[in-house]
């Protein structure tokens, strides 16, 4: 603009000071060293126009492979560690050793994150799984059990205060069937919380009390759609909800196949959303990958387009405020290792090129 009017201004009138004007910006837009192409949005600023997050699930030890951060810290406004604040890895010794706690990897994310302008998602205070031998091996009483809990989440949620924004609280703790499942938290010994969901709520009670402003997630698979186990999960989330129990939140954890690729399926998720929502919680989608059974051109194609969809559901869904992919490169996905002969599952492939489900989540995120 400027040089159009500096032209402009030194050839007033005539056809040479006409002929320039026309040139002048022809050539700018052309043939301009100092103009290249726009890089097109990343999914990280296309996200931001909808006030969405996107995330993603890292492992600590990648973070010094620079082609994954380069992705990693340009395309996600946030990162979820994937095992580092899970108990096992964090709370490897019991509380009488001298050094119970291994903070060194979850805090090395914490300040990659805050590095790089990304939020962190804190994952996971209450689960099944990586639960320590310190742990599953002793005879605790539920009393004691119920002790160390307590200081589990009040030592994690008010070290990462004002760090983590938000925190998987209590992770799989229904059965498909939508019965509690049987876990050492809930029944083997338990926490002595009282009966049903009581052990979830008392855990959302003290992740209250370590950090008043962080927002507190009841996180969970298969229960995208109306089910029997996400309607253990909405009927707990309105009970919670009446009573004052601190659930900020429900996030859907969406490790799919391309079976969910299902019109009624997917209107069954939207709705789903839906009557979450109007509990007035914030919707999560947490863990996103889609397994293939091949990498056949079809199959990726289908891949993008439940992509897609999920990320469309979500962007049409006012309180759905968090689309997260469970890593995002084929070079490091937990699929191939749990599900035999799947994989393909992510956005990037094992060369760090965009598949057509980047370009899905991108379009839908237009
Ligand atoms: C997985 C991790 O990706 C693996 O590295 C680990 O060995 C097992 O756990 N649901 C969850 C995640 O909530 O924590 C799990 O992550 C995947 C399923």
């Amino acid at each position: 603009m400027t040089r159009i009017l500096t032209r402009r201004n030194s050839h007033s009138g005539g056809l040479a000071g006409a002929f320039c004007f026309l040139v002048i910006p022809l050539t700018t837009v052309f043939l301009s060293p100092q103009a290249p192409p726009a890089a097109p949005p990343t999914l990280r600023a296309l996200a931001a126009s909808h006030q969405i997050t996107i995330g993603t699930a890292v492992p600590t030890h990648l973070l010094s492979e620079p082609d994954y951060t380069a992705i990693l810290t340009s395309e996600f406004s946030q990162l979820e560690p994937e095992n580092e604040m899970k108990f096992a890895p964090i709370h490897p010794r019991p509380d009488s050793d001298s050094q119970p706690f291994n903070f060194a990897p979850a805090d090395a994310l914490v300040a990659f994150a805050h590095d790089h302008g990304m939020l962190v998602r804190g994952h996971t205070l209450v689960w099944h799984k990586q639960v320590p031998d310190w742990i599953t091996k002793k005879d605790f009483t539920a009393q004691q059990l119920a002790g160390v809990l307590h200081n589990h989440i009040r030592t994690l949620v008010s070290r990462y205060r004002s760090k983590v924004y938000a925190w998987d609280v209590v992770n799989e703790a229904f059965d498909a069937d939508g019965s509690l499942r049987n876990t050492v938290w809930s029944s083997r010994p338990g926490i002595d919380a009282g009966p049903g969901t009581k052990f979830i709520e008392q855990a959302f009670r003290w992740a209250r009390e370590a950090d008043p402003a962080s927002k507190l997630f009841y996180n969970d698979y298969d229960t995208e759609e109306i089910n029997a186990k996400s309607d253990a999960i909405y009927a707990m989330a309105k009970d919670f909800n009446q009573r004052g129990v601190p659930l900020d939140g429900v996030g859907f954890q969406a490790h799919l196949t391309l079976k969910f690729n299902d019109p009624a399926k997917l209107e069954s998720f939207a709705k789903n959303l839906d009557r979450f929502a109007k509990l007035g919680l914030e919707l999560h989608i947490t863990e996103l990958d889609v397994r293939l059974d091949d990498s056949a051109p079809a199959s990726v194609a289908a891949q993008a387009r439940l992509y897609g969809e999920i990320t469309s559901i979500c962007v049409r869904q006012p309180t759905c405020k968090l689309i997260q992919t469970w890593g995002f490169t084929d070079k490091h996905s937990w699929i191939p290792g749990f599900f035999h002969g799947q994989g393909w599952a992510l956005p990037w492939d094992e060369t760090y090129q965009k598949k057509p489900a980047y370009e899905a989540l991108r379009s839908a995120l237009h």
